[in-house]
């Protein structure tokens, strides 16, 4: 069969899709800065989809500090990667930075997160390890250990008594080939918000032996008492042995960094092929990144606010009957049931009729019937959006509960 018929074919789970939804529900462009409110199909729309938790994408001290180091070095330096020719004083500093901030010896800069995390796990294990990872993990986790050659075991999602059997049955393996186990979880579960119980998995070490990786996309700025993450907010953070985050969310910015033992990051520095073998981040990712961390810092007002607009909203959104889940962070998910069809009704209906644009996931992403609107919530919102959001969800339920919404799917692609 030819390749590009295949495709042609079979376009995807979501890939199906694109005839109905792109430009609308997939891929649609908002425009004007990026604020609480931008443009959407030359509307304003008032938007809860952006992960800029600390609005700092459109502040302007951050615009200034990427604007000024562009200038100064353009988008190009340094050339080549880092172990080449790619290497600066400030990426060193960054490092640092971070990992003093992460409460970690040293950290490694990773030009996108995804990847990077990939390239984690790839760096890390050998056949002679297994890992362990739960249900609900991050693509890029599921990515990084189909690099891996030897046995990997998944538990429910955050199941921790099968968490421990797993742990069992992989230090079974382990006494046998010589390797060690990792256990790999998010901090902040990105698409739902719950928390990986980093309380309970660190405690297994006194029955087990191995090491853990966190994903802390989602918790890094806007967890814990300093915005550290969530090993911080559970107090483990020492426990933590691997600690991932992003800048592609609090940070607004792109790349992303691992922390832990001076040790182990040296090694990683000297095996990691997505750095070994990629360019350094540019210049005013680096520069841009010193001054958001400083704001995370020093600027606690972000954070703060940040966590008035999340308790309001969810609060509010509980107090009217929205089945919210699990979440104990920022992330706000509404979940509705019913099918595709439903989803795309509601979202137009919000966009049209109300104009709140947010982000709609559906089957395969989340599992068949289940539909979730999910939010997310930032410093740049006010309670003036919370309180129009709730009253337009409380109408939402109703007319879902009420069955107002047609049954066949709504045809919504734009150019
Ligand atoms: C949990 C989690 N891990 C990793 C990533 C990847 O990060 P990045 O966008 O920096 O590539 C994301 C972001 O989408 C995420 O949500």
């Amino acid at each position: 069969m030819d390749i590009f018929n295949k495709i042609k074919t079979a376009p995807g789970a979501l890939g199906k899709y694109m005839a109905k939804a792109h430009g609308y529900f997939a891929f649609p462009k908002l425009e004007g800065p990026i604020s609480n409110k931008m443009m959407f199909l030359g509307k304003e729309h008032l938007v809860w989809s952006l992960n800029n938790y600390l609005g700092l994408a459109g502040h302007p001290d951050v615009i200034k500090a990427d604007a000024d180091a562009a200038a100064k070095w353009g988008m190009a330096y340094p050339m080549g990667a880092r172990m080449m020719s790619g290497q600066t004083k400030y990426h060193e500093q960054l490092e640092q930075e971070l990992a003093d901030f992460v409460g970690k010896e040293a950290s490694y800069l990773l030009n996108y997160g995804y990847q990077g995390m990939v390239s984690i796990i790839n760096t890390m294990v050998d056949r002679r390890d297994v890992i362990v990872y739960d249900s609900d993990a991050h693509a890029c986790i599921i990515d990084g250990m189909r690099l891996h050659f030897g046995k990997r075991f998944v538990y429910p999602h955050n199941d921790m008594n099968n968490l421990d059997k797993e742990l069992q049955r992989a230090t079974k393996i382990v006494e046998k080939t010589g390797g060690g186990i990792l256990v790999i979880t998010e901090g902040v579960y990105g698409m739902a918000g719950d928390l990986g119980k980093l309380d309970e998995i660190v405690e297994m070490k006194k029955k087990y032996n191995f090491r853990i990786l966190v994903d802390d996309a989602h918790g890094f700025g806007t967890m814990g008492e300093n915005g550290a993450g969530t090993g911080e907010h559970f107090g483990v953070q020492d426990e933590i042995d691997l600690y991932f985050g992003t800048f592609a969310k609090s940070m607004a910015g792109i790349g992303g960094f691992v922390a832990g033992d001076k040790k182990v990051i040296n090694f990683l520095m000297y095996n990691m092929r997505s750095q070994i073998y990629a360019k350094s981040l540019p210049m005013p990712m680096v520069m841009g990144a010193l001054k958001r961390l400083d704001m995370l810092r020093n600027e606690p007002q972000h954070k703060e606010k940040l966590w008035t607009i999340v308790k309001a909203l969810q609060g509010g959104l509980r107090k009217a009957g929205l089945d919210l889940g699990d979440t104990e962070s920022p992330v706000t998910p509404v979940f509705l049931h019913g099918e595709t069809p439903l989803a795309m009704h509601v979202t137009v209906d919000l966009r049209e009729n109300y104009s709140i644009f947010c982000s709609i996931v559906i089957y395969p992403v989340v599992p068949k019937g289940v539909i979730m609107l999910r939010l997310i919530p930032t410093a740049m919102h006010t309670l003036e959006d919370v309180e129009y959001t709730i009253k337009a969800f409380t109408e939402i339920k109703a007319k879902v509960d009420n069955h107002e919404y047609p049954e066949e799917e709504a045809s919504m692609a734009v150019d």
